[in-house]
């Protein structure tokens, strides 16, 4: 991590937090973030938090920052990315978490030749557990590429991808992914308190079967696969339990799920990318 860049974060809410949080804990001096936010009561809350130097003004930020983080929900990223257009500095990074818009039209919006690098954490990064997938455009360095990972790098982990495309597919997986797993979570205590359970019990036994679940995958040599495999004795309790779930389509409607998140990542980026 280059300690020495200064990073602005424009939007002060949960995502600008997780990030702030993750940059402080692997060392970062907060002399050198900036956050700026229309919500003069969040950024008093932040500048409390962290102590940091807080802006109204998007602009007067990104003035004095080597690194800008576009923190905005998607509706207001063109008002905002205009408005930065004179105070950039030329060698500028940007380095966006909006879900849904293109660098292309980032950069259309910014001006000209304009390194940005697009990203999409997910909400684990509040933990430091998140996972980010990003994309560079053809105007960043690989000095700007890993200054960009290691602020992503301080929430969780980070992979590359060539094709920013494949940044939808990323938000269908792992942005949204996190939301499937506690409806899943959510089914099965429901469905151990309609087995007799109360309810405490049943939520404490889904939450760490998903946690423990999830460090067996994290940390076997195994496939998902095969892990499942190994759990599943001929003729016992899970095999019928997975045999009723694939009956009734489970694998078909995960992926159509998925494929509803990506289409409506890629119409977010269009509806609200085409803005001149
Ligand atoms: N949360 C997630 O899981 C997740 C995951 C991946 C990516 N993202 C992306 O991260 C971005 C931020 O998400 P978030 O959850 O942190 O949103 P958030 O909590 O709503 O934070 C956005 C902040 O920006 C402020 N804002 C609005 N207009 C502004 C302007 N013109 N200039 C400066 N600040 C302005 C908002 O103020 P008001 O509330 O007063 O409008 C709010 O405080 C979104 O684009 C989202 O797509 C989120």
């Amino acid at each position: 991590m280059q300690k020495s860049s200064t990073i602005g974060f424009i939007g002060a809410g949960n995502m600008a937090y997780a990030l702030i949080s993750g940059l402080v804990n692997n060392g970062f001096s907060t002399k050198n973030i900036k956050v700026s936010d229309t919500n003069k009561e969040l950024l008093s809350l932040r500048k409390k938090e962290f102590n940091l130097e807080v802006f109204t003004d998007n602009a007067a930020l990104a003035a004095k920052c080597d690194v800008v983080v576009l923190a905005v929900k998607p509706q207001v990223l063109s008002l905002v990315c205009k408005d930065l257009k004179e105070s950039l500095n030329s060698n500028s990074l940007i380095v966006s978490i909006v879900a849904g818009i293109k660098s292309y039209d980032i950069g259309r919006w910014l001006g000209e030749n304009k390194a940005i690098v697009r990203t999409m954490p997910n909400t684990p990064a509040l933990l430091g557990q998140g996972i980010t997938g990003l994309f560079a455009n053809d105007n960043t360095s690989n000095e700007q590429k890993s200054l960009a990972e290691s602020v992503l790098k301080s929430v969780g982990s980070c992979l590359w991808v060539n094709d920013e495309d494949m940044l939808d597919a990323v938000t269908a997986l792992s942005g949204s992914g996190p939301a499937y797993l506690f409806l899943m979570m959510e089914s099965m205590a429901q469905s151990g308190v309609a087995l007799g359970l109360d309810e405490d019990t049943a939520t404490k036994l889904s939450i760490q079967t998903a946690l423990g679940a999830s460090m067996m995958a994290d940390q076997s040599a195994d496939s998902l696969h095969e892990l499942r495999a190994k759990v599943t004795s001929p003729n016992g309790t899970t095999q019928v339990a997975i045999e009723s779930l694939q009956d009734q389509g489970f694998e078909i409607m995960v992926a159509h799920a998925m494929r509803a998140a990506f289409d409506r990542a890629k119409e977010i980026g269009s509806e609200l990318g085409n803005d001149e």
